[in-house]
């Protein structure tokens, strides 16, 4: 049985990575799951600068997920380089940096900075819902899309996904505009915006009023999103959203996802992404599949 699966020439041992924001640097997991076991690690969206973040209540729970406003609260790219990099590098898995910025020249110079350095590949975040200049200003405008896109890869040295944001009408437009603008794959889905309101305090639950969702409620947006991008596009996806399984997980694959990140599931089950692997090998035993290509893209 072959799990393993190679995005834009970076092979991973299978096809489960951790959604941005969700498993920090991996330090803290690490202490309850063995990252040896994960196909990547996708790290908390790092900055040119240290960001505070958004004042709390930036987190909720609702209905078959939850809200965040955190606001992409970060120690910045040097800090990263000095502490993270050294730290994941002790495990045999993936390296996957989110960059976040509020310009475009905010993402370069995280981008420029990430030259030479040790990880395997770099994810865009132009789409986190939390902050007020850049992030899904940038991702839902396919026009801006293509521009950043293309600005960032010139500075790129390792593989650019591209995290696109499910809050717009057609999410095949924004992921034509970032292969245009040469993204290597594209990763889906960032929150979906939501809010609370409590109504004994007759306000709004998170100190922003409005954040991202996430969580197993989402799952049915973001597979149709995935599948809709897998038919549009020629470069790997990278499917998320609600997956909580190895079940969840091949669902994706069958819409056509070369891999999957598994996000507030780890918050509720911090083995989730190791349960995600085992659950994907049990599906291929039992319906004799011998490598994950004989099922991914299957729904025509
Ligand atoms: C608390 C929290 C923090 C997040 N931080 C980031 C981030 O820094 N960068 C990013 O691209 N996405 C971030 N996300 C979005 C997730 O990576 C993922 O795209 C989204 O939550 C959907 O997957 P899920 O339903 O499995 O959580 C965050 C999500 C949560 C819940």
């Amino acid at each position: 049985m072959d799990t393993k699966v190679n995005i834009c020439g970076v092979e991973l041992k299978n096809p489960v990575m951790t959604a941005s924001g969700t498993f920090g640097s991996g330090r803290e997991f690490s202490e309850l799951t063995d990252l040896n076991g994960i196909g990547g690690v996708v790290v908390k969206g790092v900055a040119a600068v240290p960001w505070k973040g958004n004042p709390a209540p930036r987190i909720a729970e609702v209905y078959g997920g939850m809200l965040n406003s955190v606001g992409l609260q970060n120690p910045g790219v040097d800090y990263f380089i000095e502490n993270d990099i050294p730290f994941l590098r002790q495990f045999d898995t993936k390296i996957v940096v989110n960059v976040c910025g509020h310009s475009i020249d905010q993402y370069k110079d995280v981008v420029r900075k990430l030259r030479g350095q040790d990880v395997d590949m770099l994810e865009l975040n132009i789409s986190c819902p939390n902050v007020d200049e850049g992030g899904m200003a940038f991702g839902t405008d396919p026009v801006m899309v293509e521009k950043v896109v293309y600005e960032v890869k010139k500075d790129a040295d390792k593989p650019l996904i591209v995290k696109l944001s499910p809050n717009v009408t057609d999410i095949t437009a924004t992921a034509k505009a970032a292969a245009r603008g040469g993204a290597d794959a594209l990763s889906l889905i960032n929150t979906l915006t939501g809010m609370k309101i409590d109504i004994h305090k007759r306000a709004p639950v998170l100190y922003r009023k409005i954040g991202g969702m996430s969580g197993p409620a989402v799952k049915p947006i973001a597979l149709r999103m995935v599948y809709e991008v897998c038919k549009c596009v020629d470069v790997p996806v990278i499917g998320m959203g609600g997956i909580s399984n190895g079940e969840d997980a091949v669902e994706f694959i069958m819409a056509g996802a070369t891999a999957v990140a598994i996000g507030t599931a780890n918050f509720i089950n911090p083995r989730a992404t190791a349960d995600t692997v085992r659950g994907i090998e049990e599906y291929m035993e039992k319906y004799n599949v011998s490598d994950l290509s004989e099922i991914r893209g299957i729904i025509e």
